[in-house]
């Protein structure tokens, strides 16, 4: 068990984009890390920029690296429970891995590896990684779960009207998944709060060099709701939402 008095952040797509984003936000507050991704090396990359960057303010920071590819549900299973029984309790669980469908994914045309791959990274590993870790986190009373939804996902409002089968039915998943579990816990009345949230369009390598939104903003409401006082959302009971600029948005 970790030890430190420091609270732990457990931060998957944390090698990058928006999870890097999120990490470097919740190392300036204070928080020991622990990444998960899929390749090795990018994590360590990811980890010594953040041990350098922090060296100053953060002296006690440490980052665990945890490699495993989160579309085999075997190896995540694997990963999680060594992660669940290794590490401390996590303050935070932050979900922000993800990957994008084919561009001609449409439900007529989307092949069953194509879905399978989307949403075993997209869906399936979210379920297990919080169904392996968040547990203590709900029983201690103490814990927020932050996952990074999309907007395409959404069964409202702007853009979806189609297309990207896997990518938007594997986030309509997601928070279909968030908004169950916040019921299923109390909606935050014993002290777990499990939200959504639409980073919107931002430049990383799933946004692409032409996004509107540096990897900084599109963080900054993932990393509000994973840390700010509760009070601030308005209301103690609000969770199991989904979040845009720290506003709560239809589904
Ligand atoms: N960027 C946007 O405009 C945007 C908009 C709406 C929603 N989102 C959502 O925000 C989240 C983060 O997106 P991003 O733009 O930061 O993406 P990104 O830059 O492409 O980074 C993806 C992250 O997910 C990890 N990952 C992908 N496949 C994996 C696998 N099989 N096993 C383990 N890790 C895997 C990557 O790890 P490796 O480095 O090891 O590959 C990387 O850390 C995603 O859920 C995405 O759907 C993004």
């Amino acid at each position: 068990m970790n030890s430190s008095a420091r609270p732990l952040a457990i931060i998957s797509g944390g090698s990058r984009g928006l999870g890097f984003a999120t990490a470097r936000g919740l190392a300036a507050d204070g928080f020991d890390l622990a990444l998960i991704a899929k390749d090795a090396q990018r994590l360590e990359s990811a980890r010594q920029a953040l041990l350098t960057e922090f060296a100053a303010t953060q002296t006690a920071l440490t980052i665990t690296t945890h490699a495993v590819d989160l579309e085999d549900q075997v190896a995540t299973r694997n990963a999680a429970t060594e992660i669940a029984n290794t590490l401390a309790t996590p303050k935070v669980l932050m979900l922000a891995h993800g990957v994008m469908s084919e561009k001609m994914s449409k439900t007529l045309r989307t092949t069953d590896a194509e879905w399978n791959r989307v949403i075993n990274i997209n869906l399936n590993s979210v379920f297990i990684l919080v169904n392996a870790i968040a547990p203590a986190m709900a029983e201690a009373r103490d814990g927020r779960v932050v996952i990074y939804s999309a907007c395409l996902g959404r069964m409202s409002g702007p853009g979806n009207a189609g297309g990207l089968a896997p990518y938007r039915i594997s986030k309509a998943g997601v928070n279909a998944l968030v908004r169950n579990l916040a019921h299923e816990t109390g909606l935050g009345a014993r002290g777990f709060y499990v939200d959504a949230t639409c980073p919107n369009h931002t430049r990383t390598d799933m946004g692409g060099p032409d996004a509107p939104r540096s990897a900084e903003e599109g963080a900054e409401t993932a990393i509000w709701l994973a840390t700010a006082d509760i009070t601030q959302r308005g209301s103690e009971s609000i969770t199991g939402v989904l979040w845009e600029d720290r506003r709560v948005i239809p589904w």
